[in-house]
């Protein structure tokens, strides 16, 4: 098993940065440089609708539309928001229908679209893998969006922030194209529920046309041993390997195990008993990947040589010209690290999902009070609300990111909303689909990278004026561009 893994999958992983800064140009740098090239599949849906109401520079989702095997579903998806040459600026994106246990077609089709849509354009024109990153914490959105990643044939599939036991069964059904759904938490419920997707109602007689879908392989991203043996002990539940990040990885990260002790900054201290022993991960007999503070070729032979099939990276991804981030938020990270005045926090507050989440301390976003404190509350995206069973027996929703009155109206905590950030607007505006309000009012950015940024430093100092997914992908492993990928890479 171990050795057919090691085959497939790349000794670099191209972490899955959400919203859209893994988007499909970056991964389909990396995958043709020979690394996993990753997109984000967090919040597809309302990436594919907005780029259609930016007008859709370069065609590149009408081209990816024009593939999808059900054109009818495509061509509804068109109507609904395609705006040729593009919104003024100044209106508001129109809304996409919100996550909910009980799904809408036209909801579920935009899912389905939207994930079929960034993952065939980064395979699209070579044959390198190409894998979709999931957040196990945002469960209503994963049985449609898996579908549409297997449809566009997507190499492997990985997913962190919480325990995804059921992932390996919903790949093998939807590919299989069996109805395929996972276990949706609901605070407060007498019976569980779930949400599901159906390939043959979904897709109707394009199903049967279509050729065999492929099984994706799964990897389950942990920070604990003791998850890693608990996904490994049954075959059910089992992954195809796992990414292992710690503490100093860009994004969420796990909290420190035991009772949280925070030092003179708030920040959480992690110790010995949060470091995964890799001794014993071996033991499990699948292979794995090092993630978190790993990106720099010496990380990666250390990586090999400690056992692991190779490191999965993200914070020197982040910063290529070809990730989703808006040019002038990416050249002044770049800028600032080389100059060294970026700070990068380990916040305890800011994600409504109750993570730690990396926040870079960048002027002008959502990491300064003043702007923090102007934004007024509002959840309109609402991919990190949770349901909740209400006094008479019907389904609520609630985001501890919401205006706190209407959290507490909900039966949530009040504690729990200090210092949250909305991080569905910030990360939509990190890559430039941040909404517009009626008043003028743009959604600031919040910007999360990794705390290591030396990686980010020596490539500055080799690449003054930007790299690629592929240069980084070059630069960690040791190899040249062949010649085959400088002629694909400039012939689009
Ligand atoms: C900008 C950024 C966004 C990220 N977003 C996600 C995400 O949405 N889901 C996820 O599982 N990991 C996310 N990560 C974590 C990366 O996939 C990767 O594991 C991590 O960055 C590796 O550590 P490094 O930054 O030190 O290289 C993000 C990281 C960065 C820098």
């Amino acid at each position: 098993m171990t050795q057919v893994i090691e085959r497939q999958l790349p000794e670099v992983i191209q972490g899955g940065m959400g919203v859209g800064v893994s988007s499909w140009q970056l991964a389909r740098s990396v995958s043709q440089a020979g690394g996993l090239g990753v997109v984000s599949g967090t919040a597809l849906d309302l990436v594919l609708a907005r780029r259609l109401q930016d007008g859709d520079e370069g065609g590149h989702m009408r081209r990816a539309l024009a593939a999808f095997p059900d054109p009818a579903m495509a061509q509804r998806v068109l109507d609904r928001y395609f705006e040729p040459g593009g919104r003024e600026r100044d209106r508001p994106y129109r809304p996409v229908p919100k996550l909910t246990l009980r799904q809408t077609a036209e909801q579920q089709e935009l899912a389905v679209v939207g994930n079929f849509a960034e993952v065939w354009l980064a395979k699209a024109g070579h044959s390198g893998a190409v894998g979709v990153n999931y957040l196990e914490k945002v469960q209503m959105a994963t049985p449609a969006a898996a579908f549409g990643a297997i449809l566009a044939g997507v190499d492997a599939v990985l997913m962190g922030a919480g325990v995804p036991r059921e992932i390996p069964r919903l790949l093998t059904d939807l590919a299989a194209g069996r109805v395929g759904g996972v276990g949706v938490d609901v605070h407060g419920a007498e019976h569980p529920h779930r949400v599901a997707v159906d390939p043959a109602a979904l897709l109707a007689d394009a199903l049967p046309a279509l050729p065999a879908l492929r099984r994706p392989r799964f990897l389950a991203i942990v920070s604990a041993n003791v998850l890693a043996a608990y996904l490994a002990r049954d075959e059910a539940t089992r992954p195809d390997g796992f990414v292992v990040e710690g503490p100093r990885a860009g994004g969420h990260n796990a909290p420190p195990r035991g009772k949280v002790v925070v030092d003179e900054r708030d920040e959480p201290i992690y110790g010995p008993r949060d470091e995964v022993d890799l001794e014993k991960l071996a033991t499990l007999g699948l292979p794995f990947w090092l993630a978190g503070s790993q990106g720099t070729p010496q990380r990666l032979a250390e990586a090999r040589a400690a056992g692991a099939a190779g490191v999965q990276v993200g914070t020197v991804f982040a910063l290529a010209d070809d990730s989703g981030l808006t040019p002038d938020v990416r050249v002044e990270l770049r800028e600032r690290v080389a100059a060294g005045t970026i700070e990068v926090r380990t916040d305890l507050l800011a994600s409504p999902t109750g993570f730690p989440f990396k926040v870079a301390q960048l002027p002008g976003t959502l990491s300064q009070p003043d702007v923090y404190d102007a934004r007024q509350r509002l959840c309109d995206l609402s991919y990190l609300r949770t349901p909740y069973q209400t006094a008479d027996g019907d389904i609520g929703y609630r985001c501890p990111g919401e205006p706190a009155h209407m959290f507490a109206r909900k039966g949530g905590d009040v504690a729990e909303t200090v210092g949250r950030a909305c991080l569905c607007n910030a990360l939509t505006a990190d890559v430039g689909l941040g909404q517009t309000r009626r008043d003028g009012y743009d959604e600031p950015a919040l910007v999360t990278l990794g705390s290591d940024l030396s990686g980010v430093r020596e490539l500055v100092a080799a690449h003054p004026h930007g790299w690629s997914g592929a240069d980084v992908v070059r630069w960690l492993t040791g190899q040249r561009a062949s010649d085959d990928e400088v002629m694909s890479s400039r012939a689009t």
